[in-house]
């Protein structure tokens, strides 16, 4: 089963809104198979986010998501990745999808609630990066 990455951004957490964006994403459908809090240090961030590298914003793109406890969480469901983003919405809020989350609980393009991985491939690498294999659960989601 596909799985994808989602980490709930410091300006989200500090907010208040861990659990209605954890909650928005198991009502598409999506199975929680692997969740926890904590801070990423600058090493992770870079590793994480190093596509970025040689943007403009990578360097405010690090301090930011450095700057406070986020949550991880793994999600699993057929479609996840494009599922998880869908629920999502664009990166920047002003331009989300209504009913999106970064349109409900973005404040801007960088400081926009939510990461979601952004194809199968990089979601393998990206949960692996997050969580061991021990950390992520198997189950059946019932109605
Ligand atoms: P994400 O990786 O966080 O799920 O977001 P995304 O795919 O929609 O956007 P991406 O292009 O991968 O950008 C990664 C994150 O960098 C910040 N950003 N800042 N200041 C800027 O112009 C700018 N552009 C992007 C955002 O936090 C974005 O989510
Ligand atoms: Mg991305």
């Amino acid at each position: 089963m596909e799985r994808t990455l989602v980490l709930i951004k410091p300006d989200a957490v500090e907010r208040g809104f861990s659990g209605a964006i954890l909650g928005r994403l198991e009502k598409a459908g999506l199975t929680l198979v692997g969740l926890k809090m904590l801070q990423m240090d600058k090493a992770l961030a870079e590793r994480h986010y190093a596509p970025h590298k040689e943007k403009g914003f990578f360097k405010g793109l690090i301090s930011f998501i450095t700057s406070g406890p986020i949550v991880a969480a793994v999600f699993e469901g057929e479609d996840a990745v494009k599922t998880a983003r869908t629920v999502m919405g664009s990166t920047d809020p002003s331009k989300a999808e209504a009913g999106s989350i970064r349109k409900d609980f973005g404040l801007d393009i960088e400081r926009n609630a939510v990461h979601g991985s952004d194809s199968v491939k990089t979601a393998e690498q990206e949960v692996m990066l997050f969580f061991k294999s021990t950390e992520i659960f198997n189950y059946t989601r019932k109605k």
